[in-house]
């Protein structure tokens, strides 16, 4: 018989030794013939299956949403300040991506994580939330520097609107949602973002679609794949203001001295 040299890598998501690359099995002519779009690329390249078109959609909006958020967030503000130091596009854009982490966009996967544990145990908001304060944790996915009980986040408005219409289920979102009413009584900026929309939605996702068996979204929230929304989503502004710091020839930043408290 055939003997298999033993291989030093193993890859199961993409094969381009044949006429046309493959992602997951599904030849990139069926991708563009079929009018696939980017959630479904996302599908096929993250979680190796096609999904449902309410799941694609949702992956595209969260997308779309998270694009950018201004120029003065922690990730565009360190893109500029590289692309004004005269930095490549991609020392620019990782410069910006290097800011994402718990307390800005990368609080995606630990949303997922705390919030279905609260759930999955039958957690009052209450319990959850005293529970976390008592461990010294803050609770992923709630809070926001410029968001307010009366000013909501539109994003999160959207995601949830889109979320009560087309899937079939929203358990862990309504149970954030109940997390959010008591969170708001403490502090009226412990709103939910979307880093907790998304979190919390895409485990609804997972569950409600009925494609996935509960070790797999367990690995996946394990794993951590959320945060790769925000990731790559950003990745489109923080592009955006490198280009347009570019084309507006700005000079080398350096922050006022005003700014600054200089004490001892
Ligand atoms: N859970 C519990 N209490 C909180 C939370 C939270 N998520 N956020 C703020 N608080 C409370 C705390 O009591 C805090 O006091 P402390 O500093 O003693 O802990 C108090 O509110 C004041 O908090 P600030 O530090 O003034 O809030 P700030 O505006 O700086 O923080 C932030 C905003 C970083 C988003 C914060 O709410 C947080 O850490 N949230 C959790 C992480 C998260 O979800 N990040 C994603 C944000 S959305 C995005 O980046 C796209
Ligand atoms: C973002 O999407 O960058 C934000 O929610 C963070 C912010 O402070 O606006």
């Amino acid at each position: 018989g055939k003997v298999r040299a033993p291989t030093h890598v193993i890859s199961t998501i993409s094969d381009d030794r044949g006429e046309e690359p493959c992602y997951a099995g599904v030849p990139m002519s069926s991708i563009v013939e079929q009018g696939y779009g980017v959630g479904d690329v996302i599908s096929l390249l993250w979680f190796k299956r096609s999904l449902p078109r309410y799941c694609t959609q949702f992956i595209e909006i969260c997308i779309m949403l998270c694009a950018d958020h201004g120029p003065c967030v922690s990730g565009a503000h360190n893109t500029i300040v590289t692309a004004r130091a005269g930095k490549d596009l991609v020392s620019s854009l990782v410069s910006g991506l290097l800011t994402i982490g718990p307390r800005f966009g990368g609080a995606v996967d630990d949303a997922a994580r705390y919030f279905k544990d609260a759930y999955d145990r039958s957690l009052t908001p209450y319990e959850f939330v005293e529970g976390m304060k008592k461990k010294g944790i803050r609770v992923p996915g709630i809070g926001h520097r410029i968001k307010r009980g009366d000013n909501r986040d539109k994003r999160v408005e959207l995601l949830q609107k889109f979320a009560r219409t087309h899937f079939p289920s929203t358990k862990y979102m309504e149970y954030a949602v109940e997390v959010e009413t008591y969170t708001l009584s403490k502090a009226n900026n412990l709103v939910m973002n979307v880093d907790g929309a998304i979190g919390t939605l895409f485990l609804d996702l997972l569950a409600g679609s009925g494609l996935f068996t509960k070790p797999e979204i367990d690995e996946i929230v394990e794993i951590g794949y959320l945060n790769g929304l925000f990731v790559l989503a950003r990745s489109i502004g923080l592009i955006g203001h490198t280009f347009d710091q570019k084309r507006l020839k700005q000079p080398l930043y350096r922050h006022p001295w005003e700014d600054v408290l200089y004490t001892k």
